[in-house]
């Protein structure tokens, strides 16, 4: 197998760097397949998988721990140090005297001493301590100065190696940008063929802040995903001519355009052929059609919008992007 190219982070403390194809561990409802999660993560490791995303809302971060913990006894990797793992802070604990003590709980449901990456997943604040689901009237102000100081305090304890942003508009990360003692290393948003975030990923790439593709797949099944990716038309032409499946197409699209793919599959065949996108490119003419695709965003968030909340519509959320 390839080696997975890497990236070095721009808050990155120490040598490890972030591998560019990431396994996603987000199944709904969440917290309902902790065994078959605990398996499909031990199953990734073996066929390659170094990068690991969780975040405490999925309830994967304990099942992730475990597999690991089984990982190294099975002698799959030698230690926890060869691995990349991320996790994210929840709505519910984006309040600056919450932060700390939530990535203790992850760090204690890993059975680990650091993540390598802490993200807000959400730029909003819902009443402290609330969970899934919540009412429209619990979602808050949210006070993005005073988390992202709580984030960099994370980082200088050492408990996080890098922080970032997860779901961030680029007004969002100018202005987060514009106090931060430390600046995001990573954006992790919704990218895939239909929703390609030209606008976002220039942005980001200008500031080095390095952008993690979630739902490259569109995320099919779930209630936030969608089925279009998978159903395109244009990629199953390309997949079709080029001898490739329709998810190693997207997968590396989006590999090419420098972005880290995080990608969920818990069946083991379709884990390896995800890896099997490193030796082979897509061509000028294959990029141009994809470039050309109607663009639709799989998951627009409405649970965050709501009438007496800091956001409004879908347009305030993501400040235009949408
Ligand atoms: P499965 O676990 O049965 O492989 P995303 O990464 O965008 O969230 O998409 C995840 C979904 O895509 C899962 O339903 C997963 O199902 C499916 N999937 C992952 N890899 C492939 C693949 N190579 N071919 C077809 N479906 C895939």
């Amino acid at each position: 197998m390839e080696t997975i190219p890497e990236v070095h982070l721009n808050t990155a403390s120490g040598i490890k760097a972030m591998p560019l194809i990431g396994m996603g561990t987000a199944v709904y409802p969440f917290g309902s397949s902790e065994t078959i999660l605990q398996e499909a993560i031990l199953s990734a490791i073996k066929v390659g998988y170094r990068h690991f995303d969780t975040a405490a809302i999925y309830q994967s971060e304990r099942p992730l721990g475990e597999a690991i913990d089984k990982a190294i006894s099975m002698g799959f990797v030698r230690s926890r140090g060869e691995l990349f793992i991320t996790s994210k802070l929840w709505c519910g604990d984006a309040h600056p005297d919450r932060v700390i003590g939530a990535l203790q709980t992850t760090l204690r449901n890993l059975q680990m001493e650091y993540v390598d990456l802490y993200l807000i997943h959400w730029p909003v604040s819902i009443k402290p301590g609330r969970e899934l689901p919540f009412s429209k009237d619990e979602i808050m102000e949210f006070n993005m100065r005073s988390v992202w100081e709580a984030m960099e305090e994370c980082y200088r304890l050492g408990l996080a190696k890098s922080i970032g942003v997860s779901n961030f508009s680029c007004k969002k990360l100018e202005f987060l940008l514009s106090f931060a003692k430390i600046p995001p290393a990573v954006n992790q948003v919704e990218v895939n063929p239909l929703w390609q975030q030209k606008k976002l990923r220039e942005f980001c790439k200008d500031k080095g802040i390095q952008v993690c593709a979630y739902s490259p797949l569109g995320a099919k099944g779930t209630v936030w995903g969608t089925d279009q990716v998978m159903a395109n038309k244009v990629l199953q032409e390309i997949a079709q001519a080029k001898g490739k499946s329709l998810a190693q197409i997207c997968l590396r699209w989006v590999f090419e355009q420098g972005d880290c793919v995080l990608v969920k599959s818990f069946n083991e065949e379709r884990m390896k052929q995800n890896l099997d996108i490193l030796n082979w490119e897509l061509t000028a003419d294959e990029r141009n059609k994809i470039g050309q695709i109607s663009q639709c965003k799989g998951s627009p968030a409405e649970v965050f919008v709501s009438c007496n909340g800091p956001y409004k519509t879908l347009d305030e959320l993501w400040d235009g992007e949408i």
